[in-house]
């Protein structure tokens, strides 16, 4: 086990280079399996989501290679469509394979979906759609097996706005017999990616980041090379903590539209934002105002930048607000922040933080991947040392989030934890 031992007080300043979507990648990867053949896929992160996938890949018989941020891959040998890999309960995205392995070989077996505990988090629209799309899903026994002879497409409406089944009933319906159109779907930048990776094989999708998508099922699918965009959440990570710190800091390999929505929250709260092509520089003079933020989708304020931005809301003047409409369980974390000195009361999904001049450095728990995020910024900005426990979270998202830090002037290393 590691710790993340950060001295405070010392205000971020110089440029990093933000790495790939890690919700986008999760998706392309396993899309990479409804083809046959080698795909190049560049800008991939080296965060442990990445690496669970891999040692399911070779599980089933593949052999990818991944240095520097490229993989390789060559999808023409899978073995088995029976995913056994326990670490698949690690992670969230682990679901995508049933998509994907549905789509190309009317067959998928996985143990349950893992990942953050901040809500019920169901899929019974992943589920929904791969029935309507004529597929039999059985659930038990902790596996989760879904089986066609052959896919065809329908109209299917989402209960709800949903990430992963969007992009999990996309995969599937676009290797169906026929027109598949779907409503009221996800239109987060990491969903189009996934479409924009499919069409670059040789998909049918129009749509992608509007409400509504139609998919004309295809025969099969190319291989190809392709880049993931870079990551709106670990961007959004580094830009509030410059502004919590005081700093001033260039983020690279941005693109400036998906994070619209936080540098108007950002610069409501007294920082500065400068839009680059593909960049973005945060300044904050002085202590942050206090501002209310509400998630939703996209393009509403992301759910999984609420608990980073709490963070700076703790040293704010005045009384901050967060509403979480998304997920039911996603404030583990300000029990954490308030060990740090926070002034924080929740009453159902609203977090009301009273801002304070600072916070202390202390030891804390990550409790979630974007809850150990919110400790690393507070105590980026907090007096004296604070000392993260259960990094493993955290190194599930961010790619060697010390090394980051320091090039940005932060004192932050990894211990051993004891
Ligand atoms: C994706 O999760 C992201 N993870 C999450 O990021 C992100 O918070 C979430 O989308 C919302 O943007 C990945 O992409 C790997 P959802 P996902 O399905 O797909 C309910 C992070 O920090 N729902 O959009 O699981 C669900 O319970 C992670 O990077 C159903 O009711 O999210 C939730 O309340 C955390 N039934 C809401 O919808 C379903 O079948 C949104 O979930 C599916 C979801």
């Amino acid at each position: 086990m590691e710790k993340l031992v950060i001295k405070g007080g010392k205000p971020l300043v110089g440029e990093i280079t933000a790495g790939g979507s890690k919700n986008s990648v999760v998706g392309i990867l396993a899309a990479t399996l409804m083809t046959s053949g080698e795909c190049v896929l560049n800008n991939i992160p080296n965060i442990e989501d990445v690496c669970i996938l891999l040692d399911i890949f070779r599980d089933i018989g593949l052999k990818p290679t991944f240095r520097k941020n490229k993989l390789i891959i060559d999808t023409e040998k899978i073995a088995t469509t029976d995913v056994t890999t326990e670490a698949a309960t690690k992670m969230r995205a682990s679901y995508y394979l049933l998509g994907a392995l549905l789509g190309r070989f009317g067959h998928a077996s996985l143990p349950c979906p893992g990942g953050c505990d901040i809500g019920l988090r169901p899929i019974d629209q992943h589920i929904k759609g791969f029935e309507a799309l004529g597929a039999k899903v059985l659930v038990e026994g902790g596996r989760i097996s879904v089986s066609a002879d052959r896919l065809i497409g329908c109209d299917i409406v989402f209960d709800c706005v949903s990430v992963g089944a969007t992009i999990n009933v996309m995969m599937a319906a676009a290797l169906a017999r026929g027109v598949t159109q779907l409503v009221n779907v996800a239109k987060e930048p990491h969903v189009v990616d996934a479409a924009n990776f499919l069409n670059y094989m040789g998909a049918k999708i129009k749509g992608a980041g509007t409400d509504i998508m139609r998919i004309e099922g295809v025969e099969s699918l190319k291989t190809g090379e392709y880049t993931v965009i870079p990551d709106q959440i670990e961007v959004g990570t580094y830009m509030i903590a410059a502004a919590s710190t005081g700093g001033c800091v260039r983020i690279k390999n941005v693109i400036p539209k998906h994070m619209e929505t936080l540098c108007a929250k950002l610069e409501e709260m007294g920082a500065g934002v400068e839009y680059g092509d593909d960049n973005i520089l945060v300044t904050c003079q002085g202590r942050p105002q206090s501002a209310s933020v509400k998630t939703a989708v996209y393009p509403g304020f992301p759910t999984d930048l609420q608990q980073p931005l709490s963070a700076m809301m703790c040293i704010a003047e005045g009384r901050s607000t967060i509403t979480e409409t998304i997920y039911e369980n996603r404030f583990k974390h300000l029990d954490e922040l308030q060990k740090m000195g926070a002034v924080i009361s929740v009453k159902n999904n609203k977090a009301y933080i009273e801002g304070v001049e600072t916070l202390y450095g202390t030891k804390v728990n990550a409790t979630d991947l974007r809850a150990g995020a919110s400790l690393v910024i507070a105590g980026l900005s907090a007096r004296g040392t604070t000392e993260i426990y259960n990094i493993e979270h955290i190194d599930r998202g961010y790619e060697a989030i010390e090394k980051k830090l320091r090039r940005l002037g932060a004192d932050i290393v990894r211990e051993r934890a004891d």
